[in-house]
């Protein structure tokens, strides 16, 4: 039986510290699935995206160590996909620490370290910032 291993995130404006969160996920099983945050659930959590959920899942979706995508449409669902899709292991960034350990009844609950200075976060705010005066 193959090895199953789950996510979430936004993964907006996706940057290289999303690719090796996902890669490291890959190398822990056979399979990788990531919900990917509709624009309706962000809003909910106060983070308004600059790519619309489509571009965002088609992206994560393309990615080699991707196996298939769902959308994430509210907390609640993370217990449910687990039973549903028969996870062995849910993994997130160490930023998340400790939020989701009430999984670990269910599957394996890990949390991998972040790739240090880069964020969706980060990248939005210098493309806010106004370019230099010539
Ligand atoms: N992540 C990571 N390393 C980074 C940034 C994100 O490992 N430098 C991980 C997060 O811990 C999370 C996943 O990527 O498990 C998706 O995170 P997301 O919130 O979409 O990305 P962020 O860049 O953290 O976005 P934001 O700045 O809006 O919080």
């Amino acid at each position: 039986m193959s090895r199953i291993v789950l996510t979430y995130g936004t993964f907006d404006l996706f940057h290289v510290g999303h690719l090796n969160l996902l890669r490291n996920l890959r190398a822990l099983g056979d399979r990788l699935i990531v919900g990917v945050s509709t624009d309706e659930f962000n809003l909910k959590k106060g983070k308004q995206t600059v790519i619309p959920f489509a571009d965002r899942l088609d992206i994560v979706q393309s990615l080699k160590c991707v196996d298939m995508t769902l959308a994430e449409t509210g907390w609640a669902q993370k217990a449910d996909d687990i039973r549903r899709l028969g996870v062995a292991v849910f993994g997130m960034g160490d930023d998340w620490r400790g939020h989701f350990d009430t999984l670990r009844p269910l599957c394996e609950v890990v949390y991998l370290p972040r790739t240090p200075g880069i964020s969706s976060s980060a990248l939005k705010h210098c493309l806010a910032r106004p370019a230099p005066a010539a």
